[in-house]
């Protein structure tokens, strides 16, 4: 029996929920006082007492089924299991005794009968539960033998790319059920048959790839043995060194155990104590690092002098020098303000925080913006508008308390899987779901989850949405008087509640705008208006419009009017789409604004900066990314630092983007990948993956959370490192050694980051802005008695329809977004065994349309709209609604950005990717631009291959 002096990491069963009342016990002649309802194994494990357990653990239920955590509790007959028995006020508890071994031995050894403890050739030989139970038992092999009926002679089943399962080694805990259930919700596995025949099963006896599975390795993690175990400890053998870093995927921004042998990446498990993701993950962050090491990875800097030509492959100091000089002769040339930089969203604080110092400081003028751009650009806006501040108002947690969620123009299972199976188990527990999305999503009717109501909107009437909601609202005396009074702008709320309450805006005047039913509307309104905590979460289908802006005040709006901000439960939720989008926002991306959300033409603030950075600051904002591309198509912007960003591929209109692209004197790409856009470039500067570097991330919660250095950076220089020698070269001097020193600098600058360190990170793991004298160690809800701008703000949200409308010509319209096992422009996971998944964009079509047009699942079809035309395979499926196609944009020769417009939200210039008029066709080859690209992507591969081979 394990004593030891501090709790266990694993306490065996999870703590019970809301337990005011105490109870104190006795185990092992020990004191111990817990929560009603906390299980006997788990209140002796928080004495350090380890129980012997197989089938239980703490992030599962416990269930009770392998009988060897039985104890001894004085006046009670029999031998209780201490998972399943919760400890009682006076209760004395024994956990070990001569009977207790025998009967744990007993039990073993029957395992042990079917499961050989081969352990030395096994795996998991040191990570394996049953193993560590024999040890501390002492049993070595059984009485019963091997000779009876067994389940040796099962197959394997290797179907997935990432893990096996071999049902010789499982002992049929149904540990992996219960995961796949309760932690991640998608019900893929089961326990088939009874007794001896009992077996795990992935769907109806299907192999894992052909269940339902997702691959998201809860029941990898949750398992005891080897029976579910990653191919990549099979082939290389378990870590001998762990390092807690962020995924580098999606806004959630869950936490990770690297797991390393020398300078190899074993296996990426989720970090249980991590705070946004509490020890889950899905299949990109905990499977997909793979391209970290892929052969594409360029290592080596390169330089060009037209792109016409092959690449040289040059020492960091020439590839630096020749940078700066050509940025200063084209400052020379066309003037300060001709060229400028792109920070990225998937690169961490630090790194974009140096990129936009650079170009303010070091370039001289303003011109610097982020991907941000292209998706949340609007929540900054609308939510600095309405509530002060330009970000969520909660933590993942807080959607436990919620009664009802509504989720806008998001699809969480896809895009943001951990938090959906957060959300999908709080719809177990009974919270109510409103879907508003114009697709049929898998939250609509997914396993145990059903919304009650999915709201099909029309894509492009969300505005119409949100006002016909605040009609019913307003109309219907559900608003919250007392607290619109308490906490928001009087005056703003009578104008506004006497906009939204003017019949334009009822449901029954725009439900042919919404295509949703004037009836259901105004169920789902009251519904949300009427909860006791109402949820909203939304995503890019709510900000990638011409009113993206307008639709987040409008949601803003609603959650002011029914008193759903400023506590635990509630809320206004972005789903950030990339890692660090809060962070590059929050570092001074954008032109206009300063890190901390300050406006560049504030002179007290400028002056701040002016005199920590100690040079004058331009008071005028720079170019916002369509407006660099615009200039330089028009011949005034000429040079170009793009870190991290692929916008060849992410931005809308393709051909602008390519043209404005090949218009440029010198375009310097940092990537890790020579993308789409570095075939424009002249100099490629080979980055670092998230690996590979010291950092900080901020998910979508404004948590901050540090990224470390697992492996030294394969081309030398973490990215910060490449930044700070590019503003020396160009005669702006930074001398950082260490990303901390820049985070210090961040925070001296920055009011929302005072209180922020490496070592506070490092203490508490991770930390949500703002963080500063009055929050020193962060703040999980915002708003919390008072909003930010002091008083809530009713903005009016017209409703504009927009230019983007079906025609004649384009009868159709587009919208785009991801799936679960791609990631963006997929230049990371395109690289992994995730393409066993999807290894092409498809365009869902609905059957009623595609019967229109002849087209059937799996042909190609052209979509062609007033800005391009490319060719892909359908997909016809009724989740899209007649006269609505769909389609991703994460692979390059698919080129969804061809067709997408230039049309933008009216007050940032995020594009309007949710709304394309298009037409489909039935073809039988590529487009004309995907011919070209063909072509030059060749030309640019063999230029890529004369560098990396110059005699060849
Ligand atoms: S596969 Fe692992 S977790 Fe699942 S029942 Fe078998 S031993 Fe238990
Ligand atoms: S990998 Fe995830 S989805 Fe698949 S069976 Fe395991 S727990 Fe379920
Ligand atoms: S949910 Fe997002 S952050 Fe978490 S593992 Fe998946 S991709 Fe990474
Ligand atoms: S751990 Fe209690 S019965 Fe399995």
């Amino acid at each position: 029996m394990q004593e030891r002096n501090k709790p266990l990491h694993d306490l065996g069963t999870p703590a019970p929920r809301d337990a005011i009342e105490r109870v104190s016990l006795e185990i092992d002649g020990r004191q111990v006082e817990v929560g009603a309802g906390t299980s006997i194994m788990r209140a002796a494990a928080m004495l350090g007492i380890g129980v012997p357990r197989l089938c239980a653990t703490d992030n599962l239920d416990a269930f009770g089924s392998c009988r060897m955590c039985l104890v001894e509790i004085e006046g009670r007959k029999g031998l209780p299991a201490s998972c399943t028995t919760p400890a009682e006020q006076g209760m004395v508890v024994h956990t070990g005794s001569a009977q207790l071994d025998k009967i744990r031995r007993n039990v073993l050894e029957l395992y042990i009968s079917d499961h050989p403890l081969d352990c030395v050739s096994c795996p998991a030989n040191g990570d394996c539960e049953l193993q560590d139970v024999a040890v501390e038992l002492g049993v070595e092999h059984s009485r019963y033998g091997m000779q009876g009926r067994n389940h040796q002679h099962l197959a394997r089943d290797e179907s997935n790319p990432y893990f096996t399962f071999d049902p010789a080694l499982c002992i049929v805990c149904s540990r992996c059920v219960r995961a796949c259930e309760e932690i991640q919700g998608t019900f893929a596995l089961s326990v088939d048959g009874r007794g001896f025949e009992s077996r795990i099963s992935a769907g109806q006896m299907e192999s894992f790839m052909d269940s339902e599975c997702v691959s998201c390795g809860a029941c990898v993690n949750a398992c005891p043995t080897a029976a579910l175990e990653d191919k990549s400890v099979i082939e290389m053998g378990l870590p001998q060194k762990s390092t807690v870093t962020t995924c580098a995927y999606c806004g959630v921004g869950c936490a990770f155990e690297v797991g390393t042998r020398g300078d190899e990446v074993v296996r990426m498990t989720p970090y249980k104590d991590g705070q946004a993701n509490a020890g889950h993950a899905c299949v990109k962050g905990r499977f997909a690092f793979g391209y970290t090491t892929h052969r594409d990875r360029i290592t080596k800097p390169m330089i060009r002098d037209t792109i016409d030509e092959p690449w040289r492959e040059v020492s960091w100091e020439r590839a630096i020098e020749f940078t700066a000089r050509r940025f200063r002769e084209i400052q020379a040339k066309y003037g300060r303000d001709s060229i400028g930089g792109i920070t990225s969203s998937r690169c961490s604080n630090e790194e974009t925080y140096l990129v936009q110092k650079l170009v303010r400081a070091g370039f001289g003028n303003n011109n610097v913006d982020t991907c941000a751009r292209v998706c949340h650009s609007p929540t900054g806006y609308g939510l600095k508008t309405t509530l002060g501040e330009s970000a969520g108002t909660q933590a993942f947690d807080s959607v436990a308390k919620a009664d009802v969620v509504m989720l806008i123009g998001a699809n969480p299972t896809d895009a943001h899987p951990v938090f959906a199976s957060r959300l999908k188990r709080r719809l177990r527990e009974g919270a109510k779901l409103i879907v508003v999305d114009p697709r049929r999503t898998e939250l609509v009717d997914g396993p145990h989850v059903r919304a009650t109501h999915h709201l099909q909107l029309r894509p492009g009437s969300n505005v119409a949405f949100v006002n016909a909601m605040a009609h019913v609202i307003v109309t219907g005396g559900l608003a919250d008087e007392a607290y619109i009074r308490e906490r928001c702008d009087i005056a703003a709320w009578e104008r506004w509640s006497d906009f939204v309450r003017a019949q334009e805006n009822s449901p029954e005047y725009l439900q042919a705008v919404m295509g949703v039913p004037a009836d259901e509307l105004r169920a789902a309104a009251r519904l949300y208006a009427k909860a006791g905590n109402a949820a909203i979460y939304y995503g890019l289908g709510v900000t990638e419009h011409s009113q993206g802006s307008t639709a987040v005040m409008g949601i803003a709006n609603l959650a002011m009017a029914t008193g759903n901000l400023g506590r635990e439960g509630v809320g206004v939720n972005p789903l950030r789409g990339q890692n660090n989008v809060q962070g590059s926002c929050d570092m001074g991306s954008f032109p206009h604004e300063l890190p901390g959300y300050r406006h560049i033409s504030d002179a007290q603030v400028r002056t701040q900066f002016e005199n920590e950075w100690r040079v004058k600051l331009q008071a005028e904002p720079g170019l916002r990314i369509p407006n660099m591309l615009d200039a330089a198509v028009g011949g005034d912007f000429k040079g170009l630092y793009c870190q991290g960003e692929d916008i060849a591929q992410s931005d809308p209109n393709t051909q602008h983007v390519e043209a404005a692209l090949e218009s440029l004197e010198c375009l310097v790409v940092q990537d890790i990948f020579l993308n789409e856009t570095a075939r424009f470039a002249h100099v490629f500067l080979p980055g670092s993956t998230f690996l590979e570097k010291n950092g900080t991330f901020t998910n979508a919660e404004r948590r901050i959370s540090p990224v470390r250095k697992v492996l030294p950076p394969r081309s030398g220089k973490e990215d910060w490192q490449i930044t700070v020698d590019l503003a020396n070269a160009m005669g702006y001097p930074m001398d950082y050694t260490h990303p901390s020193e820049i985070m210090d600098e961040i925070a001296r600058l920055t009011p929302t980051f005072s209180g922020v360190n490496y070592a506070k990170l490092d203490r508490l793991g991770s930390i949500q802005w703002p963080c500063n004298d009055a929050a020193p160690e962060g703040t999980p809800t915002m708003h919390v008695g008072g909003f930010v701008r002091g008083k809530g703000y009713f903005a009016i949200t017209g409703f504009v329809p927009t230019s983007e409308r079906s025609t004649r010509r384009y009868p159709l319209l587009l919208t785009t977004g991801r799936i679960l096992s791609q990631y963006n422009v997929g230049a990371q996971t395109r690289r992994t065994k995730n393409t066993a998944w999807a290894d092409q964009d498809l365009l869902e079509i609905h059957p009623q349309d595609a019967e229109d047009r002849g087209i059937s699942s799996g042909d190609w079809v052209g979509i062609a709209s007033r800005a391009g035309e490319t060719v892909l395979r359908a997909v016809v499926t009724e989740r899209v609604q007649p006269g609505v196609v769909y389609t991703t944009f994460h692979f390059p020769l698919t080129g969804a950005n061809v067709v997408t417009t230039e049309n933008s939200d009216w007050a940032t210039n995020c594009p309007e990717y949710k709304v394309t008029a298009v037409q489909a066709t039935r073809v039988t080859q590529p487009s004309e631009w995907q011919k070209q690209q063909k072509a030059f992507n060749a030309r640019q591969r063999a230029f890529l291959q004369k560098a990396r081979n110059p005699d060849a």
